[in-house]
C-alpha cells in the first residue's frame, strides 16, 4: 500500500491524489483520502484504481488544508469501498501500510469493551485503540504512544485527529515512510518519488520512530517516546511521472528500452571490473568462502541465474532461496560470507527481513537494487545499482535483464579476483557482455510479427509449459511467471530434465511446450527432452539460436530463431522473446497489462 499526508496552506485533496498516482505501484485495489474541514473529518473512497477516486472527487469535491491518503493492496478484507482506507472511528482517521499481526486479539478485546467494527481490515484496530485511549483521557501524543505499544506487526501509519486540524501523526515499523519539508507546508509519503512534486528535502523515519508533523516542521520520537533527530537529505527522486512515449503500455516501452539501459549498466560495471578487484565495494570477493542470495519474484529468478555464474566462473558456492523461506530456514551461514539481496524496489518486506537476518549473523551485505534511496540500499554495506531507470509496469522486464547484467559482471569480477579464470577468459567474457545491447536490438527489431502470431495461439490455451536447462531453467520459470502475471494463463517453468519425473503426464496435443534452448553445452540433452514431448504428440515451440536451428532436425510447431551469442549473455537475449510472448498474449486476452489484477509492484508486507 502507499501512504501520503499533507499539512498544508492550500487545499490538499487534489495534491494527495497526485501523490497517490506516484504510489499506485504499491497497490491499486482501492484508494481514499481524508481531510479536516470545518472542524470535522471527511473522506472520499473508491474501490479499484485511482481514477475511480478521482471521479468521486470530481462529483463530490473535498476541501481542507490538511489530509491523508492511501492506495491499497488488500491483505485483510476484500477490496471493497467499505474496507478502503482511511478508516474513521470517533474523530480518528487512519491509513496504514503493513499488517497488524495481533489484530484478532485486539479486536476481541476492543469489541468486548463495546467497540463496533465497520470493516474486515486489521487496520481498524489502530483507530479503535486511539479512540479508546482518548476517551480514557489521554492526550493525542500519549494515545499514539500507548497504541504503538499495543500493536504488533509492521506498519507505516498516518493519522488525523479531528480535534487537531494542524497536525498529522505518523509511525514506522517496516514499510518505509518519508517526511518532506516544504515552505510553510510539510508532507509525508511512502517514498520520496511521491513527494517529488512538492519537495526534495526528505527525512526518512527509521523502524520504531513516530512523528508529530505540523505545518513548519516535525518532532520525531523513538519507540520509547524519546525525542530523536533524523538526518534531512536532498532526494534525487525525479518529479516527472514517466510517460509511455509512443508505446501502448509501460511494459512495452520498458521491453524496448532494454538495449539502451543494458548498454548503460554494463558500461558502468565493466569499467569498475577492469579497475577494481573488489568491484568497488566493501565485499572482498577474493576471500569470501561462499555467497548467499535472496530475493522475491522475478528478482529471485535473476538471482538463480546469478548462482550458475558465481559457481561456474568464480567457483563460489551459492546458497539461494526465495526471501520468504530464506529468512526462516535457519541456514548455517558463515559470518565470513557475503549475502546479496536483489530487489527492483528495494522495499520488499521479505527481502529486507532476510537482509537483517544475515546482517545479524555478521555477513557483509550487498544490495542489487534499482531504487538507490530504498531501505534495502540504505541497510547494505555495498550497493550495486542496476541503473534501469523507473520501471512502471508491474511485470518486471528491464529490471530483470539489468539485474542479470549486474550479476554477470559481479560474477566475472569475482572470478577475476579469485583467479578462477585466466586473464584471457576474462577478456573474452567481457567482450561477450559488450555484445549484449547490439544483439538485443537485433532481436527487438525483427521478432515482433512472429511473436504476435504465436501469442494469438497461446491466448487460446489454458496451460503452458516452459522448459530449459542450465541458466535457461530459471529463464523458463521467468517465462511462466511473466505469462501468469499478465495474461492469467496458467504456466509452469520446469528443468527440462525433470519433465519425465511428473509433468510429462500433462502432455497431449493441446499443451504448448515452450523450450528455451540456445545452442550451448546442454543443447543435445534438451533436444532429447523435446523428443519425449514430440513422441507424446505435444506442441513444441522452440526458442533457439541460429546454430541450434541448424542442428535440430526436430519437427516443431514453431521455432523462434535468435542470433547466436555467447553462453554468458544468452539469458539476457532469450529474455526478450519470453517477455514479448507474455505481453502480446496479454494483449489478446485483453487484460490490464501494466496493472494486472491482485498484484502490486512493491510488496511491503510479509
Ligand atoms: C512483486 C512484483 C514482482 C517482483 C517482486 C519482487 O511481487 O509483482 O514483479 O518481482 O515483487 O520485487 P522487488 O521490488 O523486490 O524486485
Amino acid at each position: 500500500c502507499g501512504i501520503v499526508g499533507i499539512v498544508g496552506q492550500y487545499t490538499v485533496s487534489e495534491r494527495l491524489v497526485d501523490a497517490l498516482k506516484r504510489l499506485e505501484y504499491r497497490g491499486y485495489d482501492s484508494a481514499g483520502v481524508a481531510t479536516i474541514t470545518e472542524g470535522a473529518l471527511h473522506r472520499r473512497r473508491a474501490q479499484g484504481k485511482l481514477v475511480n477516486l478521482e471521479t468521486r472527487l470530481k462529483q463530490e469535491p473535498l476541501g481542507g488544508t490538511i489530509g491523508i491518503g492511501h492506495t491499497r493492496w488488500a491483505t485483510h478484507g476484500a477490496s471493497t469501498e467499505r474496507n478502503a482506507h482511511p478508516h474513521f472511528t470517533e474523530g480518528v482517521a487512519v491509513v496504514h501500510n503493513g499488517i497488524v499481526e495481533n489484530f484478532g486479539e485486539l479486536k476481541e478485546e476492543l469489541t468486548a469493551a463495546g467497540a463496533e467494527f465497520q470493516t474486515e481490515t486489521d487496520t481498524e484496530v489502530v483507530a479503535h485503540l486511539l479512540a479508546r485511549y482518548r476517551r480514557e483521557g489521554m492526550r493525542r501524543r500519549e494515545a499514539m504512544h500507548a497504541m504503538l505499544k499495543r500493536v504488533r506487526g509492521t506498519y507505516a501509519l498516518a493519522i488525523l485527529f479531528e480535534d487537531d486540524p494542524s497536525t498529522i501523526m505518523a509511525a514506522r515499523n517496516g514499510p518505509p515512510l518519508a517526511i518532506g519539508h516544504g515552505d510553510g507546508e510539510m508532507f509525508l509519503g511512502s517514498d520520496a518519488i511521491a513527494l517529488a512534486p512538492f519537495t526534495n528535502e526528505i527525512t526518512y523515519l527509521i523502524d520504531g520512530d513516530w512523528a508529530v508533523i505540523g505545518k513548519t516542521g516535525a518532532h520525531i520520537f523513538d519507540f520509547d517516546g524519546h525525542p530523536v533527530e533524523r538526518p534531512r537529505q536532498t532526494s534525487i527522486a525525479a518529479a516527472d511521472l514517466a510517460n509511455k512515449g509512443n508505446h501502448r503500455h509501460f511494459m512495452e516501452k520498458e521491453i524496448y528500452e532494454q538495449p539502451e539501459v543494458i548498454a548503460h549498466v554494463l558500461g558502468h560495471y565493466i569499467n569498475i571490473m577492469e579497475n577494481r578487484a573488489d568491484m568497488g565495494s566493501s565485499i572482498d570477493f577474493a576471500r569470501i568462502p561462499s555467497l548467499a542470495i535472496s530475493a522475491c519474484g522475478t528478482a529471485y529468478l535473476a538471482g538463480l541465474i546469478g548462482k550458475y555464474w558465481f559457481e561456474r566462473y568464480a567457483r563460489l558456492p551459492v546458497e539461494i532461496d526465495v526471501a520468504s523461506e530464506f529468512r526462516y530456514r535457519e541456514i548455517p551461514l558463515s559470518p565470513q560470507s557475503a549475502a546479496l539481496f536483489i530487489s527492483q524496489s528495494g522495499e520488499t518486506a521479505d527481502a529486507l527481513a532476510s537482509l537483517k537476518y544475515c546482517k545479524e549473523l555478521g555477513l557483509k551485505i550487498g544490495a542489487v537494487v534499482n531504487a538507490a534511496e530504498s531501505t534495502i540500499a540504505r541497510e547494505a554495506d555495498a550497493v550495486f545499482p542496476i541503473l534501469a531507470g523507473p520501471e512502471i509496469g508491474v511485470a518486471s522486464t528491464k529490471a530483470f535483464t539489468c539485474q542479470l547484467a549486474v550479476l554477470a559482471a559481479l560474477a566475472i569480477g569475482a572470478a577475476k579476483a579469485r583467479g578462477t579464470v585466466t586473464e584471457d577468459e576474462v577478456q573474452a567474457l567481457v567482450k561477450s557482455l559488450a555484445e549484449t545491447p547490439r544483439a538485443m536490438r537485433q532481436v527487438l527489431n525483427t521478432i515482433q510479427p512472429e511473436i504476435e502470431l504465436l501469442s494469438r495461439e497461446l491466448s487460446k490455451c489454458p496451460d503452458v509449459l516452459y522448459l530449459g536447462r542450465g541458466t535457461s531453467f530459471p529463464l523458463a520459470m521467468e517465462g511462466a511467471l511473466k505469462l501468469k502475471e499478465i495474461s492469467y494463463i496458467h504456466a509452469e517453468g520446469y528443468a527440462a530434465g525433470e519433465l519425465k519425473h511428473g509433468p510429462i503426464a500433462l502432455i497431449d496435443e493441446n499443451m504448448p511446450v515452450i523450450v528455451i534452448a540456445p545452442h550451448d553445452r546442454f543443447f543435445d540433452k534438451t533436444v532429447s527432452n523435446m523428443q519425449e514431448v514430440a513422441a507424446r504428440g505435444g506442441r513444441i515451440i522452440l526458442i533457439t539460436d541460429e546454430r541450434g536451428a541448424a542442428a535440430s532436425k526436430l519437427d516443431t510447431t514453431h521455432t523462434i530463431v535468435l542470433p547466436a551469442v555467447d553462453e554468458v549473455i544468452a539469458p539476457m537475449i532469450f529474455s526478450l522473446p519470453i517477455q514479448l510472448l507474455a505481453y502480446h498474449t496479454a494483449l489478446f486476452m485483453g487484460t490490464d497489462v501494466d496493472q494486472p489484477r491482485n498484484l502490486a509492484k512493491s510488496v511491503t508486507v510479509e
